[in-house]
């Protein structure tokens, strides 16, 4: 499994990032773990931005974010030019955004759902293909609104 896969959480999501870090690790995922480490409260705004600089930049091809609630970090997350977050609690969501969004980023949170289904959920995603065609078509016109927010800056 050659898939590099950047994951992050704040301290409502510390616990449940460590298990899917653990998940991941046990079926030879390449990972790269960018905090936060302890539970001393932090802003998930931070971690979503070093997360979201690994996938922009290609250093890894997917990311993970983990809060109490998965909101802040896909708010934040999506705040990133290249960036797809999508907040996903259950299966269903998590293969469907893979094939119609081509979501590069998925949101978690940790206070919402259970480690079992999170794990479950978390493996949909990576195994989800992205379907092309008049998909494509949409995510080209969310890169040109990406591309015309920049230029009125
Ligand atoms: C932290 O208490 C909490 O606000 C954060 O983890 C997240 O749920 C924000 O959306």
């Amino acid at each position: 499994m050659s898939l590099k896969i950047s994951l992050a959480s704040d301290h409502g999501g510390l616990l449940l990032k460590r298990e899917i870090l653990r998940s991941l690790q046990a079926r030879g995922y390449e990972l790269a773990d960018r905090g936060c480490y302890t539970e001393e409260s932090v802003d998930y705004p931070d971690y979503a931005g070093v997360v979201c600089s690994d996938v922009v930049s290609g250093r890894a091809e997917r990311g993970i974010l983990v809060c109490g609630t998965g909101i802040g970090m896909t708010i934040a997350a999506n705040k990133h030019a290249g960036i797809r977050a999508a907040l996903c609690h259950d299966t269903f969501s998590a293969r469907t955004t893979r094939e119609h969004n081509d979501s590069n980023v998925l949101c978690l949170g940790q206070r919402v759902i259970g480690t079992g289904l999170a794990l479950d959920v978390v493996d949909m995603w990576l195994a989800g293909v992205f379907a092309g065609g008049r998909h494509q078509a949409r995510i080209d016109k969310l890169t040109r609104i990406e591309s015309t927010i920049k230029s009125n800056c």
